[in-house]
């Protein structure tokens, strides 16, 4: 495995492929989640690139930027023995200069949900995806569903900018209790832990609704909102859209998205289902 904190070296080793290139763009602290996307990279490409790199552009004022777990050690194992052929750890002036152009999210699309909570959140994500794309020059890049609204988007600015990248989609991966896996989870104590267990709770319930019919999305989202509210500490968000981040009044099955929000102690946890 080569890695490399220079852009000069990076794109060096890129030019030395031939053959497909997966890419994995991530802010480290890999766990199984990040390991399935590597997985899936490795099988459907003759080389794998994985990115490490927490970019400042998307944390908001106040947010956890400082405190976000940074594994460098571990995280350079886990590529290793996960046959990643290049690692890039890039330092923030490899990756920015002063007076920057910048990418704006959809003015809709990206200042809902998610975008509503962390406003300009999605600029910051998008700026540096399009980056890392451009540099990578991947065939695929592999992002997970459970930041749907992130994956929606990067969709979207591949279409928009006409970019050849394929995006690939990949499940979420759960602990064996169901909470979804995420670099945050780190931030639990084992009571807050217990209580994030009521947002796939929530939507196991809601799969459960949808399989017996029920098509409502306010139905849906008060059966939720029930089984969250004793146990979170504050409920950003129930929401029910479409794949293109339409809100639906009613669950169309095979475009559906059940979304939900909320804070657990001082960590903010994100999770869904795609219906
Ligand atoms: O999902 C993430 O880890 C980040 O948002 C990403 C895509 C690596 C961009 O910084």
């Amino acid at each position: 495995m080569i890695i490399t904190r220079e852009y000069a070296s990076f794109a060096e080793a890129r030019d030395s492929f031939g053959g497909s290139i997966g890419f994995v763009p991530t802010m480290g602290a890999l766990h199984e989640g990040h390991l399935s996307l590597i997985r899936r990279a490795r099988e459907e490409n003759d080389h794998v690139i994985v990115s490490i790199f927490v970019n400042p552009t998307q944390f908001l004022e106040g947010e956890d930027l400082d405190k976000y777990p940074r594994r460098e050690e571990a995280d350079r194992k886990i590529c290793e023995l996960a046959g990643v052929d290049l690692l890039y750890l890039p330092s923030i002036d490899q990756i920015y200069e002063e007076d920057e152009l910048s990418i704006s999210a959809p003015k809709i699309r990206g200042y809902i949900l998610e975008g509503a909570s962390r406003p300009g959140h999605f600029d910051g994500m998008l700026q540096v995806v399009m980056k890392l794309l451009n540099l990578s020059r991947a065939d695929r890049a592999y992002f997970g569903k459970k930041d749907a609204q992130q994956l929606v988007l990067i969709q979207q600015m591949v279409r928009n900018y006409f970019m050849k990248v394929q995006i690939v989609p990949c499940e979420i991966v759960r602990d064996a209790d169901g909470l979804a896996l995420s670099s945050r989870n780190v931030y639990l104590s084992p009571e807050e832990r217990r209580r994030a267990l009521s947002l796939s709770r929530s939507l196991k319930r809601a799969a459960k609704l949808v399989q017996s019919g029920e098509r409502k999305s306010e139905v849906i989202r008060a059966v939720m909102t029930g089984i969250l509210e004793p146990e979170v500490t504050e409920l950003d968000y129930v929401a029910i859209v479409d794949r293109n981040f339409r809100p639906l009044e009613e669950v169309e099955l095979g475009n559906t998205i059940i979304l939900v929000a909320a804070k657990v102690g001082e960590t903010r946890l994100i999770d869904n289902l795609w219906v």
